[in-house]
């Protein structure tokens, strides 16, 4: 696969998410809509309240999702659809869309599909057996099931286990995606093994698996990272073909990893906060995360530090100080260099630690309940 470098060595593909990311740029690129506060105030409308991910624009980009609302408003019923590749634990970067979709589920009283691309992640990855990713599928699965989502509502399948329930789908989709359309949109080349060049087949059906199985047209909206964009625009270009509304989009940032710039990645796990991680392991990473600070405590009380370019800050921003005022407190305490870096990493390693003590418990209830919200 080949990857699109842009400026600032910015690389935004399903399968690579490196350098500085400029969002805007990505609207541009990828010609999505930016998320209006019209259209913010339409949706916590419905939920009864503003999920700070849209109150922030954590989610900032969308295709089609005031089409989404209108249908929902006109009283027809709605779907919402979002996915996980199982090659290992689940971090915080992976909850942020999960806890989002949860979010618009209640507000909508929609139904979820959950497909976990177990198939995916053992075509791209080297060194994962079949087995290991669908370990994965149902191990990822209680991570989903602990943010929230609703029971008899929601419908995680396997890619792998449950294909019986998709072939005739994918294969339809299939059949309408040429080799030369996947080789543009993903950057296929000749030595990519064949697998790959079906799968997104797999990743597109499943915009239509739920109109398919109730027999009639459901509008469909996937919240997701904006990496995954390039599915969908294929997807666009042949659902009125096959009988079925353009699915719509929300796109969400990626959180950042505890290290300079990137996002959080599994593949650098010192640098990530992992669920199954022991709280006080987290903490201490965090403890040893980059920071905007200056390099003495005697440099940071004359300059301050800076929040722009600061993980431990993003980290409060994206999840754990959801209190607008609290937030520009530890700001501007930052900038004006009352803030020693020490006590601002303590207070959100603490954050983090009580966060995972919840979400562990969370995950280890849903183990009892997890057939519940497997696909039937
Ligand atoms: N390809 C995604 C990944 O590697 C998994 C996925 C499948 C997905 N369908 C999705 C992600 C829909 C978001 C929305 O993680």
């Amino acid at each position: 696969m080949s990857t699109n470098n842009g400026k600032k060595g910015m690389v935004v593909t399903p399968w690579v998410v490196s350098g500085d990311i400029d969002y805007e740029k990505l609207i541009e690129r990828f010609g999505t809509q930016r998320l209006t506060s019209e259209l913010k105030d339409r949706i916590a409308k419905h939920a009864g309240y503003m999920d700070p991910q849209l109150r922030r624009d954590v989610f900032f980009s969308h295709r089609d999702v005031d089409w989404w609302v209108k249908q929902y408003e006109e009283g027809n019923t709605v779907g919402l659809y979002t996915g996980r590749g199982p090659s290992g634990s689940v971090h915080l970067g992976h909850l942020l869309p999960w806890f989002f979709t949860a979010y618009l589920q209640k507000a909508f009283d929609a139904d979820l599909y959950f497909q976990m691309t177990d198939d995916e992640k053992f075509l791209v990855k080297d060194d994962l057996s079949l087995d290991q990713a669908i370990n994965y599928t149902y191990d990822n699965a209680l991570d989903v099931i602990a943010c929230g989502v609703v029971k008899g509502k929601t419908h995680i399948f396997s890619d792998t286990e449950d294909i019986d329930k998709i072939y005739k789908l994918g294969i339809k989709v299939a059949k309408r995606i040429t080799l030369s359309t996947a080789k543009a949109v993903f950057g296929f080349t000749d030595s990519d093994n064949i697998g790959l060049t079906w799968y997104p087949a797999l990743q597109a059906m499943t915009c239509f698996l739920q109109s398919e199985r109730e027999g009639k047209n459901i509008p469909c909206l996937i919240p997701a990272a904006i990496d995954q964009d390039p599915y969908w625009r294929v997807t666009r270009d042949i659902a009125e073909k096959m009988g079925y509304s353009k699915p719509a989009q929300i796109h969400g940032k990626f959180l950042p990893g505890l290290a300079q710039g990137g996002k959080m990645s599994a593949s650098q796990p010192e640098t990530a906060i992992f669920t199954v991680d022991e709280p006080e392991k987290a903490a201490n990473k965090i403890m040893s995360a980059y920071t905007g600070g200056q390099e003495s405590i005697k440099l940071q009380k004359e300059l301050g530090g800076n929040p722009t370019i600061c993980n431990i800050f993003s980290y409060y921003f994206y999840l754990f100080e959801y209190d607008d005022k609290k937030l520009a407190e530890i700001e501007t305490k930052c900038r004006t260099g009352a803030l020693m870096c020490g006590d601002c990493k303590a207070h959100l390693a603490k954050l983090v630690k009580l966060f995972l003590i919840d979400f562990q418990k969370k995950r280890e209830a849903a183990k009892n309940q997890l057939e519940d919200y497997l696909i039937k």
